[in-house]
């Protein structure tokens, strides 16, 4: 793997990732890493939750340490249609690095300060909170695929039903216990190989119906056709989750379901590991992420951190009619 050093990134190195080249690897310096928490320490998980304005001095500070260029590499690449993902990682988190603090508070310091480079995010109904904190083990009972270890999560879009726009996805690894399998699952719009099939259909800007289980706390539905206007001409971005669209009619089903099987079947997707401490940060509407199923085990425990959340220029956007 070549790793580069690009002349204006300071505090950090970009490589391509070895499966896809689309994917960037970025990888925070000891350094960066020991210059943020540094400047940080004197905050808790909790204050940066109930102040919404210390989000962008973490942010800050994390960007200062690499003389102000992570964020704008961040929102380059991500807005960047031929790549729109990143890979997070950080050289070291010693207790050296970490100045005093713990290392799940850092990580979701991390993330936050991540989340504010990139964008504002979208408060997630289920937490409550501007990210959200969820576990998988191996027995679980809840209402979607989202938490179950023994199956595999199919290849979606979030924030399909809910009405504001989704830009992003931060998927971020803090701790993990017994786990083998479970790789995220990652495919770009441009990669999946029926794409033409599905975007030239008849059904491919129809508005459909979405919904959601009531753990998701919203008691709404919306609307919106699978392939969401372009930003450029010729360049599709989807919405699309199997489980929270509802057809109306045969054609619709027909159309969701083929849909469904082609990108289960689809040979482009591919795995990601991520270590602990590491995230993912994808483009939602032009990348499609899903889960492996886990290899079962009684004990495993897996912790992530998600945050979903708007460009600067799409906050306040609350318009059912586009998305
Ligand atoms: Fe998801």
């Amino acid at each position: 793997m070549t790793k580069t050093i690009n002349k204006g990134n300071v505090g950090f190195v970009t490589c391509s990732h070895p499966t896809n080249k689309r994917l960037q690897i970025v990888t925070l310096s000891k350094t960066t890493v020991n210059n943020f928490t540094e400047k940080i320490s004197n905050f808790d998980v909790q204050s940066v939750e109930y102040k919404p304005f210390l989000r962008f001095f973490v942010a800050n500070s994390l960007n200062q340490a690499t003389k102000n260029s992570l964020g704008n590499y961040l929102l380059k690449t991500i807005k960047d249609r031929s790549n729109g993902a990143v890979l997070l990682e950080c050289e070291s988190t010693d207790d050296a690095s970490l100045n005093g603090i713990d290392f799940i508070d850092f990580n979701i310091l991390l993330s936050t300060a991540v989340s504010h480079l990139i964008g504002v995010p979208n408060l997630d109904s289920m937490s409550g909170k501007f990210y959200a904190r969820f576990s998988v083990k191996n027995d679980d009972t809840s209402d979607s695929y989202l938490r179950q270890a023994h199956r595999r999560m199919e290849l979606h879009n979030d924030g399909t039903y809910v009405k504001e726009l989704t830009d992003w996805v931060i998927m971020h690894k803090m701790l993990e216990v017994n786990v083998e399998g479970g790789d995220s699952l990652l495919l770009h719009v441009d990669d999946w190989q029926d794409l033409d099939k599905f975007y030239q259909h008849p059904l491919a800007k129809e508005n459909l119906q979405w919904g959601s289980p009531a753990s998701k706390n919203i008691g709404y539905k919306t609307y919106h056709s699978i392939f969401l206007d372009e930003e450029v001409d010729g360049e599709p971005r989807m919405s699309f989750i199997d489980q929270f669209v509802e057809p109306l009619t045969m054609d619709q089903g027909i159309y969701l379901y083929e849909m469904g099987e082609s990108l289960e079947s689809e040979s482009n997707t591919f795995n990601i590991k991520l270590l602990e401490g590491s995230m993912l940060i994808i483009n939602n509407y032009i990348w499609l992420h899903g889960r492996d199923k886990f290899i079962a085990h009684k004990n495993l425990h897996r912790e992530l951190l998600r945050q979903r959340g708007v460009f600067v220029e799409n906050t306040g956007y609350d318009d059912n009619k586009n998305v």
